[in-house]
């Protein structure tokens, strides 16, 4: 059943090329261009979904939590929908403003997460009685299309990543972030929040990523295997990003966490300044991605602050730049893309260290101790 690879984690990581390209089949038209006239987008989702739509509310948990932060960027800058994020968990006991005209997204791979279908309920439960503007507009996301979710919500969008078997979510991550693509991309076009000509650019960079994926996966695995190795011992690890790639930060340090029990800490990287830098020394390795882009800048002067306290850096960012290579101690390189399409790259390597110091430290990388691949418990 696992085909050769040595854990259920590990054939996940590699079966995401694929999982990127079947969404991209089932929900993107391959033709389109700026002179189209149609939607390039069609994840067959009822029209009044769409109408009048005021805000966003995402509701998750762990890694499907972090994939709903970068959802949340996309559907603010690319369809401008107000949106907010929302640990499950804390959802209904402190329920956001009603407002007419929302959307909540419910984000679980397993579709039975607990906490995550409790939250819908309280949303639904609210506004059942009141006016049609109001009415619930519930939306999931998930890769089970026969779990409780899908009996829960009006519409779906299956993230097509099929079942995952390693507790720690790899191929069911992107595809969820795949669906957040999709999605804000359909919304962009409909409120025409984006250009055509933008709107090309960013599909045609979309139908590029499973062949960049597949060359990424099969060329930087190796590498990245040797570089965990040397961190089997340590104690400590901080990931740091920003904008689009402060939520792939905090997934790094979940995955790490999880599988191979080293604490780790995903920090926006110009917080750091604010207090955690206080832990740094040479004893803790610091992660920082750096991809070109917006923030990219910034995110080199706030390495350079950490490698100033003696911290060991790795950059996951392009190798393109040789001056701000030469910051990192170590590289994971990636290749350069679109900044707001990057977290479906800068991703991969994050998964392989924490899977590779897991492996090296002889744990068990799919089944990790204290958890379940679905938590029905609130
Ligand atoms: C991460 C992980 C957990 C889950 C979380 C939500 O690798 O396994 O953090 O992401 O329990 O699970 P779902 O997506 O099934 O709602």
């Amino acid at each position: 059943e696992k085909q050769g690879f040595k854990h259920f984690m590990l054939k996940e990581i590699y079966e995401q090329p694929s999982v990127v390209r079947t969404c991209l089949e089932s929900y993107v038209n391959s033709e389109w261009t700026a002179a189209s006239s149609t939607n390039p987008i069609n994840l067959g989702l009822p029209d009044d979904l769409y109408t009048d739509l005021e805000q966003i509310h995402i509701v998750a948990c762990g890694t499907s939590w972090h994939a709903s932060l970068v959802g949340k960027h996309l559907l603010e800058q690319l369809a401008q929908v107000p949106s907010q994020v929302h640990y499950a968990s804390e959802f209904r006991y402190a329920l956001p403003p009603l407002t007419p005209n929302t959307l909540l997204i419910g984000v679980t791979q397993s579709g039975e997460t607990a906490d995550t279908l409790s939250a819908i309920h309280s949303e639904k439960d609210r506004r059942a009685s009141l006016s049609a503007a109001y009415q619930p507009r519930l939306l999931g996301i998930t890769n089970r299309l026969q779990s409780t979710l899908t009996r829960l919500v009006d519409s779906v969008i299956d993230t097509h990543a099929g079942i995952e078997i390693g507790v720690a979510a790899t191929k069911t991550f992107i595809a969820q972030l795949m669906a957040f693509y999709c999605l804000s991309l359909d919304l962009a076009y409909r409120r025409q929040t984006v250009s055509p000509t933008r709107l090309e650019e960013l599909l045609k960079q979309l139908w590029q990523l499973p062949t960049q994926l597949e060359a990424l996966l099969e060329t930087q695995e190796k590498r990245i295997e040797e570089l965990a190795h040397e961190f089997v011992e340590t104690q400590d690890f901080i990931f740091l990003g920003r904008g689009i790639n402060f939520p792939i930060a905090l997934e790094g340090a979940l995955k790490l966490k999880e599988i191979s029990y080293i604490h780790a800490e995903g920090y926006p990287a110009g917080e750091m300044k604010h207090g955690p830098i206080a832990l740094l020394d040479e004893k803790v390795p610091v992660v920082a991605i750096a991809m070109p882009g917006s923030v990219y800048e910034k995110v080199l002067s706030n390495a350079q602050e950490a490698k100033a306290r003696d911290a060991r850096l790795i950059g996951v960012m392009p190798p393109s730049d040789p001056h701000a290579a030469e910051v990192f101690n170590d590289l994971l390189p990636v290749p350069e893309v679109d900044e707001l399409l990057s977290p479906l790259l800068t991703v991969i390597p994050l998964q392989f260290l924490a899977y590779h110091i897991a492996a090296r430290r002889g744990l068990d990388v799919d089944q990790p101790r204290n958890l379940a691949k679905s938590v029905t418990v609130e």
